[in-house]
């Protein structure tokens, strides 16, 4: 980690371009670390093969969340098989890192193998849903940090009056489906926390305040039904054309930890669509995003965990969506992460190492 090894300068063995910007000492693990906080990353196995990646997120992460091999996508090739070759191969190497494992996710009503909508129905769908999530958290039990248990639970664009995400699981058993993922996965393994991941949150216009709303009203009916849910993920997948609202995003946070739930950060990064010029503006609109995001929830947080989503830009998510809300009017690819596509360092990183001195070192 010796910034000052070689000639070269280096951050956690990535070369650095600048040597003014090398105004770090520690990996960000090691920054979250005062607080009681795991810093975690999100990977599939692609980007491994990636030299340098791996040297990075050893030095800097003690968390791993896979970034897809856990869904159902990849577990259940057909309704009778499941392969769990892929997501055994991240847990060795989180094991062999002694790094903890964040699991994503048990159920969500998207994302699914084309053969569940075909197969699901009313009467079966219980079913379906204990037997992946009993067979899936065992398999790993004793092994995880925490369990994505039900992901993205509300999606205000399905117009329905409590804000609740449309699919197979809200179609077939109407918001039940939540109560039956967490008490399944409550009995498959006790001692993983078992997380709502919730998204669209984190704004400071009325999209995010109507979803915040929402939330809350799903997470108190939970609550009042004694659901096993322990804690409630915010994604925090941020926009850096959108503006924070502190007040609006730490009153939530309160509201939720006031009902006994932990509130954790789950997919960190920003997105830099609506952000147009230079690369270097981009990437400190991007970085300040970061930095304002950080310093308003760490400290409302009973932080115990905080997950960046994109490391490098490399093939980041963000390129391939579809949607007007991720495409760029340049058509370049996304800065949305803490390092570039070459694996270097940029602003965006170096803002976060500041966030969290501030928040964990001198706090
Ligand atoms: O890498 C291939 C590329 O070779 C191919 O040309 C291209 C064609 O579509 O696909 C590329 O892979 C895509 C991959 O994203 C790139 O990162 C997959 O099709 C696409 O399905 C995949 O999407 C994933 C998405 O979830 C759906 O499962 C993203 O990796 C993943 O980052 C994203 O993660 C979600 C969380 O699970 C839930 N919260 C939001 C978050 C971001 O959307």
């Amino acid at each position: 980690m010796g910034a000052l090894a070689t000639s070269t300068l280096t951050y956690c063995g990535i070369p650095l371009p600048h040597a003014a910007s090398a105004r770090t000492t520690q990996p960000l693990r090691l920054l979250g670390s005062p607080c009681g906080m795991r810093v975690g990353f999100a990977a599939n196995l692609e980007h491994f093969r990636w030299p340098g990646f791996t040297d990075f997120v050893t030095s800097n992460f003690d968390l791993l969340t896979p970034e897809g091999e856990m869904k159902w996508s990849a577990l259940r090739p057909a309704p009778n098989r499941f392969d769990f070759g892929p997501a055994d191969q991240l847990l060795a190497f989180s094991q062999r890192q002694g790094m903890a494992v964040h699991g994503h996710n048990l159920c969500w009503n998207t994302g699914n193998p084309d053969w569940l909508k075909s197969v699901l129905t009313p009467r079966n769908a219980e079913r379906y849903l204990t037997d992946h999530i009993t067979a899936v958290v065992s398999r790993y039990a004793g092994k995880m940090d925490s369990w994505d248990v039900v992901n993205e639970p509300i999606g205000l664009w399905f117009n329905r009056a409590d804000g609740l995400y449309g699919g197979p699981w809200l179609d077939t058993l109407g918001v039940g489906y939540i109560d039956i993922a967490f008490h399944a996965a409550a009995a498959a393994d006790p001692k993983a926390l078992r997380i709502l991941n919730i998204h669209n949150v984190e704004h400071g216009d009325a999209y995010s305040e109507k979803s915040r709303q929402a939330a809350l009203a799903l997470i108190t009916q939970l609550v009042a039904r004694k659901v096993p849910v322990q804690a409630i993920g915010l994604e925090s997948h941020l926009d850096a054309g959108r503006a924070l609202d502190a007040a609006a995003l730490t009153g939530f946070i309160e509201g939720i930890r006031s009902m006994g739930l932990e509130v954790l950060v789950t997919e960190l990064d920003v997105n830099d669509s609506q952000i147009s010029g230079t690369l270097a503006e981009r990437d400190k609109a991007v970085a300040d995003m970061y930095a304002a995001y950080l310093s308003m929830v760490l400290p409302a947080m009973n932080i115990q965990r905080l997950i960046f989503w994109s490391v490098t830009d490399k093939m980041n998510w963000m390129d391939y969506m579809k949607d007007n809300r991720w495409r760029r009017a340049d058509g370049l690819s996304h800065r949305c992460a803490l390092l570039d596509a070459n694996l270097n360092p940029k602003a965006a990183l170096y803002s976060c190492i500041s966030a969290l001195q501030q928040v964990c070192t001198q706090g």
